[in-house]
């Protein structure tokens, strides 16, 4: 006997095999509380046009209830036939209230409710990663406070390039993720468009009021083209981009860190509770925490890439290769918020190691205030930038710091150099002199901080 929702043009039953790869299930029972939530509202939506009697919206939406908790209890069970969460949530309430729930689907097809079901999830879980990034965030912008005292070689190339606040450079990542944030608004617009009223292909044939729909579900407006609202997973694909583009600002902050973590650098020191040991060299204190976000943020540009390739030249509408939009979506979450919430904890527990930081500062990244000087005397930047060159050349030549070239050496290659040169040889007064908005002087920094301190409060 056939027991399907869909049963009754078949006459064999469906190949195991084939059961088994179409079932989903086993990922999709994570929108349990989002289908009773959008069946909840179809069933007013179809009282409000007498295709139920307020009796049966009682008994579906009360039933409904009674099916919810069952998941949250984790007594539901998954019987046989239970394709998918819609299906089994149906099966589920027509054995609790009967005859009442066989009406729930009228108008109404799997097409539309999987796609409203998703964007319920997601709705939700786009403020979890919101809140998650914030807490980074903050995290970052408490460091860069206390810390703000810190100095370390900023590079470019991974070479030594010119001094900065060790606050100027974790801000840098914070402001990456402001922009994560930011750029989440726009998703969540496009999510906030509800799907339901579009049937399975054609559009809803009973005059059920989609706005009041909409508005119910907390939904801004409604899709307006019925074909292109069960096939768009326009919104998938650009939550699962946003999450890539975080993953990715993760993994590069994770390198920066493994590499100032190792013996060489030494810059921080990752906490125990973020470190991991070797079972052979005692000795060991691995960045696993950091290699992990590393790892990570790359493969979910993986399942942003495999679910693209999904999308490419499906025929319009639905088609079931859709379906693996869910563990795209789920596995991407998942995978973002633990990365996420390590990376938080790592960069909350690290330690700084203020003195190595100093330490791998050298003159010759003052090469650049060099030129700097000798344009304040008035002399033009591409030839300061040169008698610059001059003086890294001639320290190398004499095998000396560019800081102990005496005065009459520099003399030598500009008469423009004077006692005062003595200034330049400073990281402070170096760090000090980018005051402009965006750089690396303490008021600047300050500044910045202060941005994003009122941007978290704010947004
Ligand atoms: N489980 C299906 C999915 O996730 C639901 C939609 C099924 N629709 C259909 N016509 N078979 O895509």
């Amino acid at each position: 006997e056939n027991n399907k929702l869909w049963g009754g043009r078949f006459t064999e039953s469906t190949d195991t095999n084939l059961e088994k790869l179409n079932s989903s299930i086993n990922f999709d029972r994570r929108m349990f509380a989002e289908d009773v939530e959008g069946s909840k509202a179809y069933a007013e939506a179809l009282k409000k046009i007498n295709l139920l009697t307020e009796q049966e919206t009682t008994l579906i939406c009360d039933g409904l209830d009674k099916v919810k908790i069952e998941w949250d209890k984790n007594s539901f069970e998954i019987k046989e036939g239970d394709e998918d969460i819609h299906t089994a949530n149906e099966r589920r309430l027509k054995e609790i209230i009967g005859e009442p729930a066989t009406k729930l689907h009228v108008g109404r097809s799997r097409n539309d409710q999987v796609v409203t079901d998703m964007k319920l999830w997601l709705r939700t879980r786009l403020r979890d990663l919101d809140n998650t990034v914030r807490s980074l965030i903050k995290v970052i912008v408490t460091r860069s406070a206390n810390e703000i005292d810190v100095m370390m070689p900023g590079y470019t190339h991974l070479q030594r390039a010119q001094p900065v606040r060790w606050s100027h450079y974790l801000l840098s990542h914070a402001w990456n993720l402001q922009k994560d944030c930011n750029r989440l608004d726009d998703i969540v617009k496009i999510v906030n468009i509800l799907p339901l009223g579009s049937g399975a292909i054609a559009g809803n044939p009973f005059p059920i009021d989609r706005l009041d729909l909409a508005s119910s579900l907390g939904f801004n407006s409604v899709t307006q083209n019925s074909m292109q609202a069960v096939g768009d997973r326009d919104f998938i694909a650009e939550f699962l981009f946003w999450a890539s583009m975080v993953g990715i600002h993760l993994s590069r902050l994770a390198e920066d860190l493994i590499l100032y973590s190792s013996k060489e650098f030494e810059f921080v020191t990752i906490g125990d509770s973020y470190s991991t040991g070797s079972s052979l060299m005692p000795q060991k204190r691995n960045p696993d925490s950091l290699e992990l976000i590393r790892g990570i943020g790359g493969s979910l540009f993986g399942q942003c890439c495999s679910f693209m390739m999904v999308l490419k030249s499906l025929p319009s509408t639905y088609n079931k290769d859709l379906q693996y939009d869910k563990e795209a979506m789920f596995t991407t979450f998942d995978k973002l918020k633990s990365i996420l919430e390590v990376a938080t904890g790592t960069v909350e527990t690290l330690k700084i190691n203020q003195d190595k930081c100093k330490n791998a500062l050298s003159f010759e990244m003052l090469a650049t205030d060099v030129a700097y000087y000798l344009v304040r005397k008035k002399i033009p930047f591409r030839e300061a930038h040169y008698l610059a060159g001059k003086v890294v050349a001639e320290a190398e030549r004499k095998e000396v710091s560019i800081c102990d070239l005496t005065l009459e050496e520099l003399k030598n290659i500009s008469p423009a150099f004077g006692v005062d040169v003595g200034k330049v040889w400073n990281y402070e007064n170096s760090i000090e002199q980018y005051q402009t908005i965006g750089g690396t002087a303490k008021s600047s920094v300050m500044k910045q901080i202060d941005l994003l301190e009122k941007w978290l409060i704010q947004n």
